[in-house]
């Protein structure tokens, strides 16, 4: 219940008052993403992002409320006060702290903090044995490729387009989930799908109990994740951050790594 005591939530007066009343955090975030957050059979929401959220939830007194959400909207709804914050296997980058559109290079709204914790590159992966010699980046030119829309995967695959050379297009299929990439390059749709690499690495290790996918080449573009919060929202920010140094101070943020795989 909302009511911890100052010795099991010892940072619970960092948080703003508001939301110490309320005992509960509204976190955005598109819950398909596994093994960083995706519901299990009995549609729980598990992974790295809900256990992480749990543990800065015991440190701050309160808990994380996982909302399910585009994670192209995630931060529209961040800025329209629909969520707190939002958790997603999020990649801090100058254009969101800046709410700079990356097609248009314009400005759309509120850039957005971030408390960051972990690092991770993006990855291509493929049917398994089926790579049509797809290693880098470039090897995409004059294939087809699915992604999640408005994610870095998105971002690298419009970039890669534009060096493609006249007669070697790449395609570029954007789906609303990454679940839905994924189903598209399994029916042949697509010749590969690009996603983060622990989301990708997870994939090939699960599906089809191994036998679906292959990663193919090297991560590139490794960035932090983090947690986004409103500029004005520093408060808040202050007071995950300091949790989030508690949690790596007492080692389970480190467990709650390894028990994804994350490292
Ligand atoms: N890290 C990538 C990005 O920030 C992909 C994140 C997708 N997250 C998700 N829950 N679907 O753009």
């Amino acid at each position: 219940s909302g009511s911890a005591s100052a010795a099991s939530a010892p940072l619970a007066d960092k948080l703003p008052q508001d939301i110490r009343g309320k005992g509960k955090i509204r976190v955005g975030s598109d819950i398909a993403y596994a093994p960083v957050e995706y519901k299990d059979s009995s549609g729980k929401v598990v992974g790295l992002d809900p256990d992480l959220a749990e543990a800065l939830g015991k440190q701050l007194g309160v808990t994380f409320e996982f909302q399910n959400g585009t994670f192209d909207a995630l931060l529209t709804g961040l800025r329209s006060d629909r969520y707190d914050i939002a958790m997603s296997a999020m990649t801090d980058n100058k254009n969101r702290q800046e709410g700079v559109d990356p097609d248009t290079g314009k400005h759309v709204g509120e850039g957005v903090d971030f408390v960051d914790y972990l690092t991770a590159g993006v990855s291509i992966y493929t049917r398994k044995g089926d790579t049509e010699g797809i290693k880098t980046w470039d090897d995409l030119c004059g294939k087809k490729l699915a992604v999640q829309r408005g994610t870095t995967s998105d971002d690298l695959a419009k970039q890669q387009a534009k060096k493609c050379p006249k007669g070697k297009k790449l395609s570029i299929e954007a789906f609303d989930d990454n679940q839905q990439a994924q189903t598209r390059l399994r029916s042949g749709g697509v010749d590969a799908v690009s996603a983060d690499f622990p989301v990708a690495a997870y994939a090939v290790k699960t599906s089809g109990g191994g036998k679906d996918f292959e990663l193919v080449g090297e991560q590139v573009e490794a960035a932090p994740y983090g947690i986004a919060v409103s500029k004005e929202e520093t408060q808040l920010r202050d007071a995950l951050q300091a949790a989030m140094d508690a949690i790596i101070k007492n080692g389970e943020y480190q467990k709650i790594l390894e028990k994804w795989g994350a490292q």
